[in-house]
């Protein structure tokens, strides 16, 4: 078939630029985006990319940081390879053209964090993910194994079950030979037939009506995977940035990075009061879980829309200079950061289950790999530290660039890829039932499947999803395929595994905060303390 390619790459942010550029040298790449090439959440990344560079910090620190931050979740052997393999892996994206800032005297000018015990954060400027995506995209552009397909929205992944052999639940032999692409301008799907194929579809922030990621981010990858009975892990833990600039009606919500909190801006109530350290010794500085929290806290018990970020005692020029488009874009609605607090609030901002991967990148159906935000690889258990994103994302996609490419060869692509079924399908999209319950389906996991859960508010959101995702079922068995519609289905898949996989943790845990369970460590000691357990 013409279309084949020995390496379909589903996803153009940095995992897959990155495994496109490292598997093109050995073969035909396809590399795919539902939009165009820079339209990702890794043009948006602000503070930076985690990697021990310094000669005062250490390998085990950073270790150190991940695993506090994961709340005893994370794979300690995943952390140590991500974190182990990070310096090597910069090296290669300033190879690849990313220019990241240094000092006068040539030194990298490395960022501080929160959770961070050291300045790791390489950056540049407020605005690392565009000079990332700026670099790779160039790479990819001028490839001559690589062919870009813009506009194109992958539907789902094909397997047997398209093959005729019905796949109903998780099969080890499950096998992946491509995808199926809605070519949008040409208005028809076709399939491309893949020996590999790379998932790097990136997150799910639009579960929710307030989120720093852009509209591209809808779980789609996810989706698909368990559509094809792939395994998905914990999808309950969606981290909550605390610091979005609070502006009613702006989508998606700028970020205001948490490299400003580690340039010594600090969280005060509208009142002025600095509250973080009724909730941790760090103050400000405490891993986002907790902050988002203790921001969510304040603002229920004051009944206030809103908290402040205030930077107006640090060093002006060198705070305009760290973040010239925080400074610009606050100044555009009438702040000026160096004189006035910022009004944030916190906003949905990445998703750290995903497509379960193996330390290669291998998803549960062979000849599926999968990189980025889209997985879960056991590095950011139930929290993720603060710049530890794009560094996973970069060292996966080599790990999986790596496995694929010695293995590719040998997977042969079947000669009886039906094309898509269209049967029964000849309906017109119904574009209002589409939008309605696409904001319906944000506003439940808004509402009720939150920074502050319980078993009632769950038991709510699965209730009123379950009746939106018979609508839209119903719909898609009959319309012809829209990317909209597609983006509804994608999105009620992941939010039902969310909300799913909530009522499955019976404890309070990173992320996933309950009032109906505590926390993994208070339940251990009240199990101590039990009179039938301290007899002796
Ligand atoms: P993305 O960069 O999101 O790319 C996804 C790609 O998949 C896109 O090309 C999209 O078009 C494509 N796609 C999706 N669905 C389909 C489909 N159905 N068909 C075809 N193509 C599809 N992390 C850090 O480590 N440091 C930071 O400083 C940082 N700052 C951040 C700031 C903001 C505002 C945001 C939103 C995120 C930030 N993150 C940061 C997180 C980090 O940017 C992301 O986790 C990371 O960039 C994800 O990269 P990715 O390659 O997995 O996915
Ligand atoms: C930020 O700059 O605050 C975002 C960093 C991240 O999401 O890792």
């Amino acid at each position: 078939m013409e279309r084949e390619v020995d390496f379909l790459v589903i996803g153009s942010g940095l995992a897959g630029l990155s495994f496109a550029l490292k598997a093109a040298p050995y073969g035909k790449v396809c590399l795919v985006s539902k939009t165009t090439l820079d339209d990702t959440n890794t043009r948006y990344a602000q503070g930076g990319i985690a990697a021990v560079i310094d000669e005062g910090d250490s390998y085990e620190k950073h270790v150190a940081d991940t695993l506090i931050a994961g709340d005893g979740l994370c794979n300690e052997e995943v952390v140590r390879m991500v974190v182990g393999e990070a310096p090597e892996q910069i090296k290669q994206l300033i190879e690849w053209g990313t220019q990241f800032d240094r000092t006068g005297d040539g030194a990298f000018d490395l960022a501080r964090e929160g959770g961070h015990s050291e300045h790791r954060i390489l950056h540049h400027k407020d605005n690392t993910g565009f000079e990332i995506q700026r670099a790779l995209s160039d790479m990819a552009r001028r490839h001559p194994n690589i062919s870009i397909l813009e506009n194109h929205f992958a539907v789902d992944v094909i397997t047997q079950h398209h093959l005729g052999k019905l796949v109903k639940r998780y099969h080890p032999d499950t096998e992946c030979y491509g995808a199926y692409l809605l070519d949008i301008a040409g208005n028809k799907t076709i399939a491309v037939p893949a020996r590999v194929t790379m998932m790097a579809t990136g997150g799910t922030g639009n579960l929710y009506s307030t989120t720093t990621n852009p509209p591209i981010a809808t779980g789609d990858g996810i989706a698909m995977v368990y559509r094809a009975k792939g395994i998905i892990d914990n999808m309950e833990f969606i981290q909550f940035h605390p610091t979005s600039l609070y502006y009613p009606g702006e989508k998606p919500s700028f970020l205001i990075s948490e490299a400003m909190r580690g340039f010594g801006a600090v969280l005060r109530a509208l009142d002025g009061t600095e509250f973080m350290y009724k909730y941790d010794a760090r103050g400000s500085l405490a891993s986002r879980d907790i902050v988002a929290r203790a921001i969510d806290n304040e603002m229920k018990v004051r009944g206030d829309d809103h908290v402040y970020l205030d930077a107006t005692h640090t060093p002006h020029e060198k705070l305009k200079n760290h973040f010239p488009n925080i400074y610009e874009k606050c100044l555009s609605i009438g702040i000026d950061i160096t004189k006035e607090y910022i009004p944030v609030i916190p906003a949905a901002h990445y998703q750290c289950g995903g497509i379960r991967v193996d330390r290669h990148g291998r998803s549960s159906i062979n000849r599926l790999y999968a990189a980025g935000e889209t997985t879960c690889t056991g590095l950011h258990g139930a929290n993720r530290l603060a710049s530890n994103s794009l560094i996973e994302a970069v060292v996966y996609a080599n790990n999986a660039a790596t496995d694929a490419v010695a293995h590719f060869k040998s997977y042969h692509i079947p000669k009886n890829i039906p094309d898509w079924n269209t049967e029964g399908t000849a309906h017109p999209e119904e574009m209002v039932l589409i939008t309605q319950n696409y904001k319906e389906m944000q506003q439940i996991m808004s509402n009720y499947v939150g920074i502050v859960r319980s078993n009632l508010r769950l038991k709510r959101a699965m209730d009123r999803l379950q009746i939106i995702y018979d609508e839209t079922e119903a719909l898609y068995a009959k319309s012809t395929l829209s990317v909209k519609l597609c983006e509804l289905r994608n999105t009620i898949n992941a939010g039902y595994l969310v909300i799913k996989s909530a009522q499955a943790r019976r404890e309070s845990i990173g992320l996933h905060y309950t009032i109906d369970y505590p926390h993994r460590r208070q339940q251990e000691l009240s199990i101590e303390n039990e009179p039938s357990k301290n007899k002796h």
